[in-house]
């Protein structure tokens, strides 16, 4: 939440921090604002809303410098206002800032009583202030930095200038992400790699409890006690315009149809078609470590949670062992059992969201092997954890998530066979028919996208004044339900519940009315029987029926008032084919609506808060 940017070099640095900080506004779109060096002194221009309010203002107050910082923010201390707006000013120094100080309120009381005044209500300003009192202390910014976060306690990515050293930033981060971008005679900061993609692919990612020194010609990382830290430079292999639209009106549409691409690419290496087999990727996992898994336990928060929830049946089913889903922030909120013996799994698409990470390191804590499954390379999670596995989605712009979810279940897919066949639970034969399958799947989605667009844009357009719509699966098709009704409530505002479909009955079946849409999720599998029950009965109750059902399948058809299709294919692959058009319906949707699709109100893509 929020996202951070700076730059020190040669060239005039407006242009560029604005650039970065379209790529991060998916992070936080409340407010945004630059501070700039000139060689003299330091000018803040900051406005409330989006990026183009700050260019606006820009437009107005033009800003020129070769070192500088900018910031767009998601609230959490103070409301979205100009003030409250980042950078914070004290003296001397401007400072961005993402995470949260824990103990600001304390801080505040004695720097206020020491006689310092604030002109925010955010918790970022005690930095600018604590840096300040250093620098006043003849302390140089970097030595600043290191004093004035030594009182500090909470989460910190942040960037400070200071109009002492007009060529310098010092960054520093504790649990929010930072990426350095290292340049030839200029040098970047972001919150994440996208920001800086345009500029250079060489980047450091900073560790907890590490700050560095930007300059023109070169960057030093040290630890927050001082001691001087070796970089590890890392060449990304995402290019630009993989954070670009190209051609299409929302990211989210254009993501949407990047899956089959995704998939293609998560699944390229570790499929061993030869020998029907998932290779080279191990997950961390020896033969004698997969065969010594007592028990799974996977961790997430929101659609990751969702994967989560398919990966479980996957586990269970592939690799005959016991499983359990659990949402990151509740985890953590009892003493879970759980130990030696247990693979935890998190999942977290950022590899950042907090709830995710905390769990995880408690997990860890208890004695349990931790497995990431990310998308963003180098980020927290996969850093703590034991092993990981990354999604090739390429960077996910979009707020609501996408291609990272149907990535995060092939992975989950490859994981689950992976163990089946190392405790030869699953056979040599059953892998090698789902080896083939997912080798199919890139196609089959391709498929999918192709030949249900256009019904399911004229089905939202039908169905657009509908105030409520539920979603209804059983098995594998429950999660999907839950994750197309979130798709819809993120974007579009529009209330919608997901239901396993036998619990209807059990209460939720009283909301269904002619006004209600109901769209079932019925593929062919062991729960179609039962799911068509489901559906007579909410058909009986005058609910309008869209179902999303396996080709061919006529009983769904003379049933359903409307009929989305997906191939046959193997019905573990199901989840990867119909949640296809229900990612497309909540698409369109909004975008009728005329909502903001790629940044719905109230949301951030990162979610480092708690
Ligand atoms: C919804 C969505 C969120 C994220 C959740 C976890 O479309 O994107 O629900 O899935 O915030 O984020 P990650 O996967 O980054 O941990």
């Amino acid at each position: 939440m929020c996202g951070i940017v700076g730059y020190v070099g040669g060239a005039e640095c407006v242009p560029i921090l604005i650039d970065g900080l379209k790529r991060l506004e998916y992070r936080g779109y409340d407010s945004a604002g630059l501070a700039i060096h000139d060689g003299q002194k330091i000018d803040v221009v900051r406005a409330v809303g989006k990026l183009r309010e700050l260019e606006r203002a820009l437009e107005q107050r033009p800003l020129s410098g070769q070192t500088g910082i900018g910031h767009t923010r998601w609230a959490t201390h103070g409301s979205p206002t100009e003030v409250n707006a980042h950078p914070h000013v004290a003296g001397d120094v401007a400072v961005i800032h993402n995470g949260i100080i824990e103990n600001h309120l304390a801080l505040r009381a004695e720097l206020e009583a020491g006689g310092r005044s604030f002109a925010s209500d955010t918790d970022t300003e005690i930095i600018a202030h604590l840096v300040d009192e250093e620098l006043r202390r003849d302390a140089d910014l970097e030595q600043a930095v290191r004093g004035a976060l030594r009182r500090v306690q909470g989460a910190y990515a942040i960037a400070v200038t200071s109009v002492r050293e007009p060529a310098r930033l010092v960054v520093a981060k504790s649990a929010s992400p930072l990426v350095i971008g290292l340049g030839e005679g200029e040098n970047f900061c972001g919150s994440d790699i996208p920001a800086l993609l345009p500029y250079t692919r060489r980047m450091i990612v900073l560790e907890d409890g590490q700050m560095a020194v930007l300059e023109r010609d070169g960057v030093r990382l040290s630890t927050l006690d001082g001691a001087s830290v070796e970089p590890q430079v890392r060449s990304i292999d995402w290019s630009p315009v993989m954070a670009e639209k190209e051609g299409y009106k929302h990211f989210m549409l254009k993501e949407i149809f990047e899956q089959p691409r995704a998939i293609e690419d998560t699944l390229r290496g570790r499929l061993d078609r030869e020998h029907g087999d998932i290779a080279g990727v191990e997950f961390g996992l020896t033969q004698a470590d997969a065969a010594a898994i007592e028990r799974v336990v996977l961790l997430a928060c929101g659609t990751s949670h969702h994967a989560a929830m398919i990966g479980r049946y996957y586990i269970e089913e592939l690799a005959g062992l016991g499983a359990s889903v659990e949402l990151a922030s509740e985890f953590r909120g009892r003493d879970p059992v759980v130990g030696s013996g247990d693979l935890v799994v998190a999942i977290s698409q950022s590899g950042e969201t907090l709830d995710t990470l905390m769990a995880a390191r408690l997990a860890k804590g208890k004695g349990a092997r931790v497995l990431a499954i990310a998308n963003v390379m180098g980020s927290a999670i996969p850093r703590m954890a034991d092993g990981e596995l990354y999604t090739r989605a390429g960077p996910e712009i979009g707020v609501a998530s996408t291609k990272c979810f149907t990535t995060q279940v092939a992975a989950l897919l490859m994981l689950a066979a992976y163990i089946g066949r190392r405790r030869q639970v699953l056979s040599p034969e059953r892998l090698g028919a789902l080896v083939e399958e997912m080798a199919r799947l890139p196609h089959l989605m391709r498929d999918v996208l192709q030949g249900t667009r256009q019904l399911v844009a004229n089905l939202a357009r039908r169905y657009l004044t509908a105030r409520d719509v539920l979603f209804l699966g059983r098995g594998l098709s429950f999660p999907i339900a839950l994750e197309g009704a979130l798709k819809l409530k993120e974007i579009s505002y529009v209330h919608a519940e997901g239901y396993a479909a036998g619990e209807m009955k059990h209460g939720p079946i009283a909301l269904i009315d002619s006004e209600v849409p109901v769209l079932v999720v019925v593929p062919d599998d062991s729960c179609r029987e039962r799911s068509m029950s489901n559906l007579q009965e909410a058909k009986a109750r005058g609910g309008r029926i869209i179902a999303v059902s396996t080709e061919g399948d006529d009983e769904v058809g003379r049933l359903a008032d409307d009929r989305i299709e997906v191939p046959a294919a193997d019905p573990l692959l199901s989840p990867l084919l119909t949640i296809l058009p229900l990612q497309l319906y909540a698409y369109y949707v909004a975008d009728l609506k005329g909502t903001d699709v790629d940044q719905p109100r109230n949301l951030a893509k990162t979610v480092t808060v708690e």
